[in-house]
């Protein structure tokens, strides 16, 4: 199984860095000098997911402005040397091929998923929440990883860590039995439970490589956590069918959704990346 394909889920308001996005997608908000999509789209692309499909909503045009050419600010700088600024995002954006769909209403990440099938049709694909910041400076980023696992083992890989048990609330847990070191066969999911429910305090990351079997499993998932319909739940009915492995993946993962996590992506990559470039 191999995705050509990666779709970014970004139509969330991104409350808890409000009034910063109050008008900016939270997908533009900047590590340093990247904005933390980019991050994403490049990882999706190092993994030869060079089909980048992205869910936004209201408010999210900068996105779509992002990923094309700025015929006016690149003309100005054309033979500047601040034209190196440009050199990533350029090799971006003649790398991939980008398209948008919008998501109507806020109803979960479930429904965000299965608002991009358009985009992805009946393929495998794979699924990055660009607020989780994966960086894996010395070797292959997450997603090449996952990539050859799901090659390897012909079947849907989810990205796992360990997390601490005050922490499981936060997160898709996962249970399963141990195939290898780092790779288990998924047995059960469950979204956010309490830490005093828990099966496990191993946590799912936003890393997905699915086949496309999940929009079944999607359009039959009622809401579940919060009132919404969760990815999570269409996933467990994935693993009831054996059909899911969870890979602990090599590498950092920020979580750019909290302030915290944002301002520790922010230092470690002005320190290891920045600061380096001179
Ligand atoms: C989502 C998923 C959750 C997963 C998490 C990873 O939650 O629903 O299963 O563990 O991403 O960051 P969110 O953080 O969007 O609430």
């Amino acid at each position: 199984m191999i995705a050509e394909k990666c779709m970014f889920p970004a139509a969330g308001y991104g409350t808890r860095f409000l009034p910063a996005t109050k008008s900016m997608p939270k997908e533009m908000l900047p590590i340093v000098n990247r904005p933390l999509i980019e991050f994403g789209v490049e990882e999706a692309s190092a993994a030869g997911m060079n089909e980048i499909c992205i869910v936004t909503g209201r408010g999210k045009r900068a996105i779509e402005d992002h990923f094309d050419v700025n015929y006016e600010l690149e003309h100005e700088i054309a033979g500047s040397s601040k034209e190196q600024f440009l050199a990533q995002i350029r090799q971006l954006t003649s790398d991939c091929t980008f398209s948008f769909t919008r998501q109507r209403t806020m109803s979960g990440l479930g429904d965000a998923v299965l608002t991009g099938r358009t985009l992805v049709g009946d393929e495998p694909f794979g699924l990055i929440l660009a607020d989780d910041l994966c960086l894996n400076l010395a070797g292959q980023g997450v997603m090449q990883q996952m990539q050859a696992v799901a090659t390897q083992h012909d079947c849907s890989v989810i990205a796992v860590m360990d997390v601490p048990p005050d922490q499981v609330s936060k997160y898709g847990i996962v249970v399963g039995e141990q195939v290898d070191d780092d790779l288990l066969k998924v047995s059960a999911m469950v979204e956010k439970p309490p830490v005093d429910e828990a099966p496990s305090t191993l946590a799912v990351i936003g890393r997905y490589l699915l086949s496309p079997e999940i929009f079944t499993h999607l359009q039959a998932t009622k809401p579940g956590a919060g009132g919404e319909i969760q990815l999570t739940d269409a996933l467990n009915a994935l693993a009831q069918s054996g059909k899911l492995l969870a890979y602990r993946f090599a590498g950092l993962r920020f979580d750019c959704g909290s302030i915290d996590g944002f301002v520790e992506a922010t230092q470690y990559y002005y320190e290891n990346v920045v600061s380096n470039d001179g």
